[in-house]
């Protein structure tokens, strides 16, 4: 019988089985197949790093055991590299989970007042859980308006949800503006400042409101691995705050990163070359996009992240179909915003084949 086991049926059976399921349903969720750029879910496709995977790889060999040590150094990474206290961090799998831990535990207590046209995943959650969230427009240059915000806080507001730079705009807050907000919000509610996307902006120091935190405000900020680090896939991200909040969250968090997560995660967190590098591929393709749209007329908003927001002045969902049938996907349509598309960056090449089927759609 030689080399052909029992066993070695099994395990080409199993894998054989495995890999039909992969190419068949579950990985062109998760890899794009080659025949279709993904340009849907502001992913960073440049990611994960040579670091990371590295990292990832000698802990996927040491999976057997539990991630206690693990999650204690990503936390003292994290504490270290943001100037905090490790009590001061929740780790969460990925940055929606943290969110969602705060609707949980702040929406038991009041509602959660949120811009009409933000990210929405944990605010959805929320209204499912049976939270009550109430939502205020943007102003007319689609700008969050922090203003009516600050004035719509009642008694019975728990939670203020603000994300910098807003997702699906692209917009940055002015860091001034949205710090004076947090400290006076701050004295009747808690603000949620969602920083997925900070290491994109110009000066992402100045645009952070992590100063609020170091002052124990009644702040918290959310960050993740799944954008500039490229890690959108395994799921690793993390909120920093008071103590006392960062308590109160972490008894809502449900989940623990895996060891490949929280290793990965260390092992980007920091890595400047790797940032530098991405931020640069990112930088060049928002050029190509917007030199796209705006050969055509069109006035994209100017974005400070990783996708790029655009009225195209005709049906978004039927665009993002025909664009689907010529081999791109971009983002959903956003309620409220029915001419309006999201085109997140992918790859230079891809960008470069999106700006050709862009006019090929745009203008049959
Ligand atoms: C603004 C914002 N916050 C949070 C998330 C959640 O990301 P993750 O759970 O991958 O960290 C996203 C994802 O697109 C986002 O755009």
């Amino acid at each position: 019988m030689g080399n052909f086991t029992r066993r070695g049926v099994l395990t080409a059976a199993i894998s054989g089985a495995a890999a039909a399921t992969l190419t068949g349903n579950v990985w062109s969720r998760t890899t794009p197949p080659p025949s279709l750029i993904r340009l849907s879910s502001n992913e960073n496709p440049y990611g994960p790093s040579p670091a990371a995977l590295k990292a990832a790889r000698e802990t996927a060999a040491r999976g057997a055991y539990y991630s206690w040590d693990l999650r204690t150094a990503f936390r003292d990474v994290i504490a270290d590299g943001e100037g905090v206290d490790r009590g001061n961090v929740v780790i969460s799998t990925g940055s929606n989970e943290a969110l969602c831990a705060a609707a949980a535990a702040w929406g038991k207590e009041g509602h959660i007042l949120a811009p009409s046209l933000t990210y929405s995943s944990h605010l959805m959650y929320a209204r499912r859980s049976g939270v009550s969230v109430k939502t205020l427009p943007l102003r007319s240059d689609l700008a969050i308006d922090l203003a009516a915000m600050a004035d719509a806080v009642t008694d019975d507001t728990s939670l203020v949800y603000v994300c910098n730079p807003n997702n699906p705009t692209g917009l940055p807050l002015d860091g001034a503006e949205l710090r004076e907000f947090c400290r006076e919000v701050g004295k009747r509610a808690t603000v949620l400042v969602d920083e997925a996307y900070n290491e994109l902006a110009e000066d992402p120091s100045a645009a952070t409101v992590m100063d609020l935190v170091k002052n124990d405000e009644n702040v918290i900020v959310t960050r993740t691995f799944s954008k500039v680090y490229g890690m959108a896939g395994m799921r690793m991200g993390y909120a920093m705050g008071r103590s006392d909040l960062m308590e109160k969250l972490r008894s809502y968090v449900m989940s623990w990163p895996s060891a490949i997560a929280l290793a990965a995660g260390i092992a980007s967190y920091g890595d400047d070359e790797f940032v530098a590098f991405s931020r640069k591929q990112i930088d060049d393709g928002r050029q190509i996009v917007n030199d796209c749209f705006r050969q055509h007329g069109l006035s994209p908003l100017p974005s400070s992240s990783n996708f790029v927001y655009v009225d195209i002045g005709r049906s978004a969902a039927e665009f993002g179909r025909q664009m689907q049938n010529s081999g791109v996907q971009i983002g959903r349509v956003f309620a409220g915003y029915p001419n309006h598309i999201r085109v997140s960056m992918g790859r230079l090449e891809d960008l470069r084949a999106f700006s050709r089927i862009f006019g090929e759609v745009y203008t049959a």
